[in-house]
């Protein structure tokens, strides 16, 4: 997998242990890569179908205002003009004169502690770049050469149903909340939802990201899950700060360590966002964005409105008010999300006096629930006994897989480093008396357990 110069020692060893044991390999690995896409391996799957399913079920499931939807990547152009997306998402770019490395301004500038925003403008960003220019080399070539600071667009352009010249510029989405915003109206219409009510989605984005770097966490083609609740303004501060709550707590759920996770106010707010608070985690290149939940206020809807021409205010029967819903956001990415989890789950430590790698994945999400072993390969009636129970525990559990490979110290340091929660044995023992060898990840405790017993002894969640 391509090295990237930024990585720690620790993000190394998760890089590499994602490749080995395939849960993420580099987008075009064959072809030499392709810059800021990762495509997931079969450990990567499961991992992302349980952070997925995690997601969606503390949204839809324990609201019973939430609806899900699942609209279009492509969109008309219109969309992200409304949105302010074409004139104003942009990452500083700077060219190293040198060596012509691509760089953004504002990552040059936090390395020496200069704060610079990408909310800025690229007047505003030149001046403090020129400001500190002598302070700044580039990370590749070490030389102090640069060009001046320009704001590239982050949209990805697309072709797609464009034939001749004139036709509207056609753009991958940037984020799947304008899908939400665009079909609010469609939603409430339906007649199942009415103000206060979220709309929920996940689904791929893409961001023509200057230098993607630090491997999942910051992608070119990328994956959200967006929440949009619309509320009155009267009830928005409220909900906001419920909906803060609320999503600090599911971190809980999926295990990870409390003191690795923290609130970040954003200090400088865009114009229209009423209060703007990012959940951060301690990545192994430090303190970053994991999750944004914003409160912004009426301007998507009113800026979809004024575009599309559509009335998309809503009148409350009760208070006999009209007005366009307020609007507080949960956005966060899945694939920042799996290496929140990787990183937390990592650890080096030794059992039985060897070392070890091992994924402390909380039960719920790791991608591989139980292994099953026949203590020998060449003894029929094991191999035979051990698939009747890989079979019994996979129709129950999906998530299950039989290892017949190596010694059993080998297959439990393998299941250990995907973090295989439980590995069960099948021994002569197991012929005489039906129980097993049920083996915990952690502590390395072994117990014996009664065939029949073994999925209530399981903690799966
Ligand atoms: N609708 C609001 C929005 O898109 P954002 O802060 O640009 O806000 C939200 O993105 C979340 O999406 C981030 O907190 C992060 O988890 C994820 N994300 C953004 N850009 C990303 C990228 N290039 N690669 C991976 N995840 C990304």
């Amino acid at each position: 997998m391509a090295k990237e110069k930024t990585l720690s020692d620790k993000m190394e060893k998760i890089v590499s242990l994602c490749k080995r044991r395939g849960f993420v390999f580099q987008g075009s690995e064959i072809y030499g890569g392709f810059a800021g896409t990762y495509d997931w391996g079969p450990l990567g799957v499961n991992l992302h179908r349980n952070v997925v399913g995690e997601w969606t079920k503390s949204m839809n499931m324990d609201h019973e205002n939430i609806a899900m939807i699942d609209s279009s990547i492509f969109t008309a152009g219109k969309v992200w003009e409304a949105s302010g997306h074409v004139s104003g998402f942009s990452d500083p770019l700077v060219i190293c004169n040198n060596c012509h490395t691509k760089l953004r301004a504002d990552h040059l500038l936090e390395i020496i502690g200069v704060v610079a925003d990408e909310k800025m403008s690229e007047l505003q960003i030149n001046k403090i770049f020129d400001d500190n220019r002598t302070k700044l080399h580039c990370p590749v070539c070490g030389k102090k050469d640069f060009g001046k600071v320009t704001a590239k667009s982050l949209l990805a352009t697309s072709t797609l149903g464009m034939f001749e010249e004139g036709d509207e510029q056609v753009y991958l989405r940037g984020e799947t909340a304008q899908g939400i915003f665009i079909n609010y109206k469609n939603i409430l219409d339906s007649g199942f939802y009415s103000i206060p009510f979220g709309v929920a989605q996940v689904g791929k984005a893409f961001r023509n990201e200057i230098s993607p770097r630090q491997f999942l966490f910051r992608k070119r083609e990328f994956e959200q899950m967006e929440m949009q609740y619309f509320v009155s303004p009267k009830d928005a501060p409220v909900a906001y700060e419920e909906w803060k709550k609320e999503r600090m707590a599911f971190y809980d759920r999926l295990g990870v360590d409390k003191n690795k996770l923290r609130w970040k106010q954003h200090e400088n707010l865009v114009f229209y966002a009423k209060d703007a608070w990012d959940i951060q985690y301690e990545y192994p290149f430090g303190w970053n964005e994991l999750e944004g939940v914003h409160y912004r206020g009426d301007y998507d809807l009113s800026q979809h409105q004024k575009f599309s021409g559509v009335d998309l205010s809503f009148f409350d029967e009760e208070t006999k008010e009209r007005y366009i819903p307020h609007v507080i956001e949960t956005s966060v990415g899945v694939d920042r999300m799996i290496l929140m989890l990787l990183a937390d789950a990592y650890t080096e430590d030794e059992m039985n006096g060897e070392k070890r790698i091992v994924l402390r994945f909380s039960p719920n999400m790791a991608p591989i629930k139980v292994a099953v072993f026949p203590l020998l390969k060449n003894k029929p009636q094991l191999v035979e006994k051990a698939r009747e129970v890989f079979v019994t525990l996979k129709k129950e559990l999906g998530a299950v897989v039989f290892d017949d490979n190596g010694n059993i110290g080998k297959r439990y340091r393998r299941q250990d480093e995907i973090g295989t929660p439980y590995c069960v044995t099948i021994d002569f023992d197991t012929l005489e008396d039906g129980t097993v060898t049920l083996r915990d990840r952690d502590t390395g405790k072994q117990e014996r357990v009664e065939i029949s017993k073994l999925l209530e002894s399981l903690k799966l969640n």
